[in-house]
């Protein structure tokens, strides 16, 4: 019988693990700086956890079963409702609160590019503070592990504002206001008749349906976010505090990157607990599917304890971002600068090779010792394969004279200095 892994997941050899390990190194490194800091989680929670508020979509896409107690159970198909778990369970914490973590997420969809079974996913949330400067630093975070990992000028954010949106949709005379961010959120993956049908058959009126789709498509470029809202305002004078908000928000960010930032009518997120601002971030060229998205959720917290913390943060799986690095060519950075690989060609260097590995490892070097007892050649092309930048020879010679043979692994060329003069030129 042959097995192979379920369709939607994935066994990632060293050439994938690798490069993705960096990476999420990278990430975790930048949430620090920003004083960010990890948690951790179960990866099975009860279900009526995810059925208070992220929504029917998604509590049809869990991997959930009844367990041997009896229990609805389920693999974790979002992070959020977990986060506000942990923190509401400990209410001496002081705020603000900022927590990342990095849990495997499942999820029941159909696999296709950039959408997997299960994801690895980087969460950050701030929490304690209900204000634009902390809706600017999570998407503040956003673009900076974006830009760190080398991808500045390859994506855009898109931004737009529940209340926001609801407050349009009220004054359009929309009742079932949910369904209709159903509908927008679907508005780019359905065509126009569809878009309009099913507006129609969530009782908006037509003309109110055109003036949504017309909203829908429209995007407005942060520098010229400040004609729309006067415009927008004419439309309705209540709209005043959070268009402001958003406009002082957006002003904000732009601080923190250089990459674009738009004001987009038709992300409105597909979780139902969004109260503010929501945003995501698409590659600039419009072919892959969403690399984050996040937003403001206040009203969760009080769902699930008795205590009401505003909230604010986003997702970020690895399967999107694997593409687009791969897309720009930073997926496989040259990291070979402080690999050794220590090649041992007479018995009699044995224990001399196994002293110097580790002495270079206590110097903060990657060393791999071969223990082959096999020809030179056959360790070099190890060293090759394993994408070392140095061979080290050792045999008789070199035990006798206290020295190494040092191979440059690109061009071949090799040296003998002194054990001494090796060790103290290799930086910690
Ligand atoms: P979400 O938009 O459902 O939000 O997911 C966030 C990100 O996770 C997506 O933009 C995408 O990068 C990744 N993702 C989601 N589903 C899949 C999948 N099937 N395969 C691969 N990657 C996927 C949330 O989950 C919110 N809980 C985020 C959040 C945190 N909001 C506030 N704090």
């Amino acid at each position: 019988m042959k097995f192979e892994s379920l369709r939607g997941f994935r066994d990632i050899y060293p050439e994938d693990a690798e490069p993705r390990d960096r990476m999420l190194s990278e990430i975790k490194k930048v949430a620090r700086s920003f004083g960010y800091q990890i948690i951790d989680f179960p990866s099975v929670e009860p279900l009526d956890l995810y059925r208070i508020k992220s929504g029917e979509e998604l509590v049809s896409q869990t991997f959930s079963f009844t367990d041997k107690g009896g229990r609805e159970v389920t693999l974790i198909p979002e992070a959020t409702p977990s986060v506000v778990r942990m923190l509401t369970s400990k209410k001496d914490l002081p705020k603000p609160v900022r927590w990342f973590s990095l849990p495997k997420i499942w999820r029941y969809e159909e696999p296709q590019s950039g959408r997997l079974r299960e994801h690895v996913q980087f969460n950050a949330d701030i929490f304690g503070l209900d204000t634009p400067e902390a809706d600017a630093e999570i998407v503040g975070l956003a673009c900076t592990i974006l830009d760190s990992l080398g991808l500045a000028g390859n994506y855009e954010i898109r931004i737009n504002h529940r209340k926001l949106m609801d407050e349009i949709l009220r004054a359009l005379g929309v009742v079932d206001i949910p369904r209709v961010f159903g509908i927008i959120d679907r508005f780019r993956k359905i065509d126009r008749q569809e878009f309009m049908n099913s507006l129609g058959e969530a009782g908006v009126s037509q003309d109110s349906a055109r003036i949504i789709e017309k909203l829908a498509s429209s995007r407005v470029k942060a520098d010229d976010s400040a004609g729309l809202i006067q415009s927008l305002m004419e439309m309705n004078n209540d709209l005043r505090e959070s268009l402001e908000r958003v406009v002082s928000t957006i002003r904000m960010i732009s601080y923190y990157t250089s990459s674009e930032i738009v004001m987009d009518f038709s992300t409105v997120r597909g979780l139902s607990y969004y109260t503010g601002l929501v945003f995501e971030a698409f590659d600039i060229r419009g072919e892959l599917r969403a690399i984050l998205g996040g937003g403001r959720y206040n009203g969760l917290s009080s769902l699930i304890s008795d205590q009401d913390i505003p909230a604010i943060g986003f997702g970020m799986g690895d399967v999107v971002l694997e593409l687009l690095l791969k897309r720009t060519n930073l997926w496989h950075k040259d990291i070979s600068g402080n690999r050794y690989y220590v090649c041992t060609v007479s018995d009699d260097a044995a224990s001399f090779s196994l002293k110097l590995s580790i002495d270079l490892r206590k110097k903060g070097a990657d060393v791999i010792r071969d223990m082959g007892k096999r020809s030179l050649s056959a360790q070099l092309r190890s060293a090759s394969v394993n994408g070392c930048s140095y061979a080290i020879i050792l045999g008789t010679k070199e035990v006798s004279t206290g020295s190494i043979t040092i191979r440059n692994m690109s061009d071949g060329r090799q040296e003998a200095i002194s054990i001494e003069e090796f060790l103290s030129s290799i930086k910690k």
